[in-house]
């Protein structure tokens, strides 16, 4: 498999995990979860928690603006788990529930900000999906929230409890691959010839606006009248979403940040538009972005929707080796030749570099598992339970929001953007 000891990595893991927090729970008493928001991410999550925590938690609230996915989620409760929770169209509703002690947050991005701050108000744990937050200034208001709560937050970005990528980090911070100064990410996507467009998901034909609450879906977005396309579809729109800065790229950002141990890159540029599919969206469907940071990194990152060729991937370009994470699958490392790879080309790389053997890991038949998903619930749960430390608190989760948010900015004004790290304040130039 690799040159590499998996029990010593496990044991590096288990020790940048950090410190316990304190619980004040009683031994034996189960987590209760208050779940928002049971749409194709919240829906899926119900099982994935059954997976990961089943004996520490017990589901027993429900929210959801649509009757139909309620309706999904008490058959899968059933089934899952065996058990009823009660159910609230208001999240408000959910979170004044005293049988409610953690929170996930699975609504439309631009929900998240008036959600995650009045959860941690109301004095719960919170998982919030990424992005944090819709813009800058709100992921800084739920990381204010989260610090004065003193409560546990876990945001999205599962791929920090991905063991390949543990490894990857382990691997660069051992020197595999010598000094980093580039990293390639890429997520290319297509859709199939008989699929609707990207992100056109399917509206359920009884969907209408007695069954779905139009008004706490809207939440502090622009008032317009009822409309299924942008309630089922909201990636599409800017009122709802970033699009690809916020929904894929802010995991592949954020992941570089953890690999090589960076916060909020220094400078941003994007362009792209919409070329694969004018169906009436407001967001690209092909997106470039070039980041820069303070100490000689940069990213080239880009997103298309209309090939799949190349996956989904990140590729940390050290001078000494290359190490690639592709599908969030597998691990690849191989040693720089100092050539290309055309067959035949020589290996020009000295003894000390050529010694290092090639990696091949997956994440499956190697460590058990499809992505991060189920650990980092497990992760949340053990953090509430002050067994382990939280992998991606808001201020992490912020980190990668803002990287996200860097691109939409820099796309929309074709400008670049400059982030000021000691102001936590972003200009252009
Ligand atoms: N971590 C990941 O890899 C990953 C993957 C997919 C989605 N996500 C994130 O999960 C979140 C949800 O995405 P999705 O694809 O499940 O969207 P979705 O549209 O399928 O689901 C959203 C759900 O929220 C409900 N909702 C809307 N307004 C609400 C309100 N005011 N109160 C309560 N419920 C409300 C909708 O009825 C729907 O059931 C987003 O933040 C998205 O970025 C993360």
């Amino acid at each position: 498999m690799s040159d590499f000891n998996r029990r010593d990595f496990l044991k590096a893991a288990a020790v940048a995990a950090g410190p316990a927090v304190l619980s004040a729970r009683a031994p034996n008493e189960k987590i209760h979860i208050g779940w928002i928001g049971v749409g194709t991410r919240g829906y899926a999550g119900l099982d994935w928690l059954h997976t990961a925590a089943p004996n520490d938690v017990q589901i027993t609230a429900i929210c959801d603006t649509y009757q139909g996915h309620i309706t999904r989620a008490l058959d899968s409760m059933q089934t899952i788990w065996g058990n009823k929770p009660k159910t609230y169209v208001d999240y408000r509703d959910l979170l004044a529930d005293k049988n409610v002690d953690a929170v996930y947050i699975m609504t439309p991005e631009h929900l998240h900000h008036e959600m995650a701050v009045a959860a941690f108000n109301a004095g719960k744990h919170v998982y919030c999906e990424k992005p944090l937050a819709h813009t800058i200034e709100q992921g800084f208001d739920i990381v204010h929230a989260w610090e004065k709560s003193g409560k546990i937050g876990q945001v999205g970005t599962q791929n920090r409890s991905s063991s390949l990528y543990k490894r990857a980090k382990e691997m660069i911070q051992q020197g595999m691959v010598g000094n980093v100064h580039y990293v390639r990410a890429f997520w290319y996507r297509n859709a199939g010839p008989n699929d609707p467009p990207s992100w056109r998901y399917e509206i359920p034909p009884e969907a209408n606006p007695q069954n779905t609450d139009w008004e706490r879906f809207l939440g502090p977005a622009p008032q317009r009248p009822w409309d299924p396309h942008r309630y089922f579809q909201w990636r599409l729109y800017w009122d709802y979403s970033g699009g690809i800065s916020t929904d894929l790229l802010v995991h592949q950002t954020d992941i570089v940040n953890f690999m090589l141990d960076k916060t909020v890159p220094k400078t941003c540029m994007a362009s792209g538009g919409i070329y694969r599919f004018p169906d009436g969206r407001d967001v690209p469907d092909c997106l470039s972005a070039v980041y820069d940071y303070a100490d000689k990194v940069q990213i080239n990152y880009s997103c298309y929707l209309g090939n799949e060729f190349f996956g989904y991937g990140e590729e940390v370009c050290g001078d000494e080796g290359t190490i690639r994470v592709m599908n969030r699958l597998d691990l690849y490392f191989e040693h720089e030749t100092f050539n290309s790879r055309r067959p035949g080309a020589p290996d020009r790389a000295p003894a000390y570099i050529a010694s290092r053997k090639a990696v091949h890991l997956n994440g499956e038949t190697d460590f058990h598992e499809r992505d991060g998903a189920i650990n980092h619930f497990r992760n949340y749960i053990q953090s509430i339970l002050g067994k382990e430390e939280p992998i991606a608190p808001p201020r992490i989760g912020q980190q990668a929001a803002i990287t996200g948010h860097m691109a939409t900015l820099s796309f929309k004004q074709q400008k670049k953007v400059v982030w000021n790290e000691s102001s936590s304040q972003y200009s252009f130039i």
